[in-house]
């Protein structure tokens, strides 16, 4: 997969809810490569050692029309509080898109996904198109509903869940997942989130026979497999890098 390292100038960085922004990069060469599941490795400042690494973001919306690249993350530490200091038309220092994505499997999709997870399920929803996609969502309250409105023109429906029951039903995605799986002919899951939740629903999906996929976050250095920071463990012994050969694996390679 080629990978390109470019200045991409910053359309918008906006709020989208509490804490969490939605950053728009004109970048028409980047634009052109991406697929979804696919993630930029940003320099969350231009001079200066601190932060030294990049942050990598998921891509969860790609325009190749206007040649743009829409990324939704949340500030969390010193790299994201940078991120979100930055305004419309200043540069970006962007490499990527890096990492292997979704393979656009099945022809009734169910989407699952908890809390930023969902990022990179947006622009993955949308390639599905015009397939009878569905999306289950988990929030901790009300306030996260934003997501529901980024799925509305590529899902057929929405199932939501909440922490505190002010949205959906009270509870997790893995509470309402079984449910579904066992009333809805899916025929493929795509997960990201927080671990032990895809790993759940990896064990769900197994259960019912239905194929999944499943994206992985760890913590990157270099991004492009030279350092070994985000190897994990494969079910057949051996192991992978997850800016590589990931983010996203087929369930059972990594989950068993
Ligand atoms: C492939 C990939 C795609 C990602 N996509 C998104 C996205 O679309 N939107 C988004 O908001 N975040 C995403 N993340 C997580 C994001 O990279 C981290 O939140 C970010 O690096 C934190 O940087 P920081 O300097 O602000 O925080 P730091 O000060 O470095 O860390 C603050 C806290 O963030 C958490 N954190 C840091 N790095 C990671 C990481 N790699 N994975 C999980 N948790 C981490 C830790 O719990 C830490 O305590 C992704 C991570 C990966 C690996
Ligand atoms: S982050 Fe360096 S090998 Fe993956």
């Amino acid at each position: 997969m080629p990978k390109r390292l470019l200045h991409g100038k910053i359309v918008a960085n906006e709020y989208v809810a509490t804490g969490i922004k939605r950053l728009i990069i004109e970048a028409k060469e980047l634009a052109e490569l991406a697929v979804p599941g696919q993630f930029l490795h940003l320099r969350c400042r231009e001079i200066g050692a601190d932060p030294l690494l990049r942050r990598p973001i998921s891509i969860s919306d790609i325009d190749r029309a206007v040649g743009r690249l829409t990324l939704l993350y949340k500030i969390v530490g010193k790299g994201t509080a940078l991120l979100a200091q930055l305004e419309a038309d200043e540069w970006v220092d962007c490499m990527g898109p890096l990492g292997n994505g979704f393979a656009l499997r099945g022809e009734k999709p169910l989407l699952v996904g908890g809390g930023m997870g969902l990022a990179p399920l947006v622009a993955l929803a949308k390639a599905l198109c015009p397939r009878p996609t569905e999306i289950l969502l988990g929030g901790r309250g009300k306030e996260e509903l934003f997501w529901t409105e980024a799925f509305a023109s590529s899902c057929q429906n929405a199932h939501l869940t909440t922490d505190d029951g002010s949205a959906g039903l009270k509870g997790t995605v893995v509470d309402l997942l079984p449910q579904l799986l066992a009333a809805g002919g899916y025929d493929s899951v795509y997960t990201c989130g927080p671990r032990p939740m895809m790993e759940k629903i990896a064990a769900l999906a197994k259960e019912y026979g239905i194929d999944c996929q499943v994206s992985l976050e760890e913590y990157m250095a270099c991004g492009v497999g030279a350092c070994l920071a985000c190897s994990c463990a494969k079910t057949n012994g051996g192991r992978a890098k997850i800016c590589l050969d990931g983010p996203v694996f087929d369930a059972e390679e990594v989950f068993g």
